[in-house]
C-alpha cells in the first residue's frame, strides 16, 4: 500500500447526460482501468439552480444558458475520484473541451472518443484542487476531501 508515501488527491468528475445514457459502462471501465477509486458517487438530475451554481464561474459566458439547460436535461453521474495527482490525471484523461481539438491533441482521451461537440462533451472534471474540494463539498456535503485511506476503502464503488 503506497498510499502512505503518495497521498491520494480527490477530484470531482461528472459523466454528462448524453454520455451517461450511451457510454456509461465504457467510461466507468476506463475510470477503473486508469486506477481511480470512486470514493463517492451520486446519479441525479441536476435542477437548473444546481447546474447554475455548479457552473457559476462561467455565468458571464455566452454559452452559460445552454450549458445549464444541457446539464439539467437528464441524469448525470457525479463522482469523487481518488488517486495520486487525480485532478491533473483526470483532466488529461478527458482531453480538451472541444472534441475537434481532442481528436488532434489527445486521440485516446474520453472527449476524443465520446464527445459530440463542445457543449455535449461527455465529461467534466475540476480544474484545480481548490475547485475539486469546493465541488465535492457542494455535491456530497461536508466530507473530508483530502487523503484518508479509510474514506476510499469504505465507499469504493
Ligand atoms: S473557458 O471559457 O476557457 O473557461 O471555457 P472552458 O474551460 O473551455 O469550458 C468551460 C465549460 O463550458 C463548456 N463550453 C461550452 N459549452 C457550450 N458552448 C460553448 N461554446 C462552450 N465552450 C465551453 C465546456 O464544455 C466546459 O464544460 P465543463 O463541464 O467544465 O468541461
Amino acid at each position: 500500500e503506497l498510499g502512505f508515501f503518495f497521498p491520494r488527491e480527490h477530484t470531482l468528475a461528472v459523466i454528462k447526460p448524453d454520455a451517461l445514457e450511451e457510454h456509461r459502462e465504457e467510461i466507468l471501465r476506463r475510470v477503473r482501468e486508469a486506477g481511480f477509486a470512486v470514493t463517492r458517487a451520486k446519479e441525479t438530475v441536476l435542477s437548473r439552480e444546481m447546474a447554475e451554481e455548479f457552473y457559476r464561474e462561467h455565468r458571464d459566458k455566452p454559452f452559460f444558458g445552454q450549458l445549464v439547460e444541457f446539464m439539467s436535461r437528464g441524469p448525470c453521474l457525479l463522482m469523487a475520484l481518488a488517486k495520486e495527482n487525480a485532478v491533473e490525471e483526470w483532466r488529461a484523461m478527458m482531453g480538451p473541451a472541444d472534441p475537434a481539438r481532442a481528436k488532434e491533441e489527445a486521440p485516446d482521451s474520453l472527449r476524443a472518443r465520446f464527445a459530440a461537440d463542445v457543449l455535449r462533451n461527455a465529461v467534466h472534471g475540476s480544474s484545480s484542487r481548490e475547485h475539486a474540494s469546493a465541488k465535492i463539498r457542494f455535491v456530497f456535503g461536508d466530507i473530508q476531501s483530502d487523503q484518508g485511506p479509510e474514506l476510499g476503502r469504505e465507499d469504493r464503488a
